[in-house]
């Protein structure tokens, strides 16, 4: 739940605590969206449903969590709906696995650092999608041999990901796609170069710039300030032959 007042919003599962300058507010184990809580100073906030962007912005952070923009190109590159299976790695803060388990997918990510993975559960249980999302503490690239395929979408975001898109054709359903983000080209490359050598189909790479515009009383621009360079992303998908 997002528990709001003014400028002030915290991400609280129903439950929790959470200390504010205006007190502490314990927010109950059935509330629902629409309820107004008051702090133990009599300070009210008010209680709202949770949206992609809010858990962006106020999940606990751990690793540095894919950014609602490149979100949204994976989503739309990809088709990926309820129903589907996804195989994630690494879930860092988790934020890729939430907005995919908001949308019905069941997704089964792999973080390598215990206390990554200890965060991200709770970042889970925040986001109301514990149930769609099994974390699983191990490194996804050690465990390949472990993991049965068959899954509709592999996604990963981490420096060794050339070395699990090597065996994407193992991972993935007829059809399924990968998608992988990565800050520097060069791991890019290094993806792209591994998706041919799997077989993969349909390969392609794009660089997230996005420019915000300013609209002030002189006129309008785009944004002096910022960098509009978010990464890469690389997609690929799996169509073997049926002949
Ligand atoms: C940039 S963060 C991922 C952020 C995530 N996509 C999100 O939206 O919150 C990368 C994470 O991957 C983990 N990691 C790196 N290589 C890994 C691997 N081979 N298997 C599992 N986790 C890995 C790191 O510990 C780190 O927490």
């Amino acid at each position: 739940m997002l528990v709001v007042r003014g400028s002030r919003a915290f991400v609280l599962a129903p439950g929790e605590t959470q200390e504010t300058d205006l007190g502490v507010i314990e927010l109950p184990a059935d509330v629902t969206p629409g309820t107004v809580v008051e702090t133990h100073l009599g300070e009210a906030f008010e209680v709202r449903r949770l949206r992609g962007p809010d858990l962006f912005e106020h999940l606990e952070r751990t690793g540095a969590p894919m950014m609602p923009r490149d979100i949204g190109l994976v989503i739309g590159h990809t088709g990926v709906a309820a129903g589907d299976r996804a195989l994630d790695a690494g879930t860092g803060t988790g934020v890729l696995a939430a907005y995919l388990g908001r949308l019905g997918v069941e997704v089964t990510t792999y973080e390598r650092d215990a206390e990554f993975a200890a965060v991200a559960r709770e970042n889970m249980a925040t986001a109301g999608v514990a149930e769609q999302i099994d974390v699983r503490t191990g490194d996804l690239t050690d465990e390949l041999d472990a993991v049965e395929g068959g899954y509709d979408l592999l996604t990963l975001d981490t420096g060794d990901a050339a070395a699990v898109v090597e065996r994407a054709d193992e991972l993935l359903a007829p059809g399924g796609f990968l998608a992988v983000y990565s800050p520097f080209v060069e791991s890019a490359r290094a993806c792209v170069e591994a998706a041919r050598s799997a077989g993969l189909a349909d390969i392609e790479t794009l660089e997230t710039i996005q420019r915000r515009m300013d609209f002030d009383d002189r006129g309008s621009r785009p944004s002096t300030a910022g960098v509009g360079h978010t990464g890469y992303l690389v997609f690929a998908r799996f169509l073997p032959d049926v002949g």
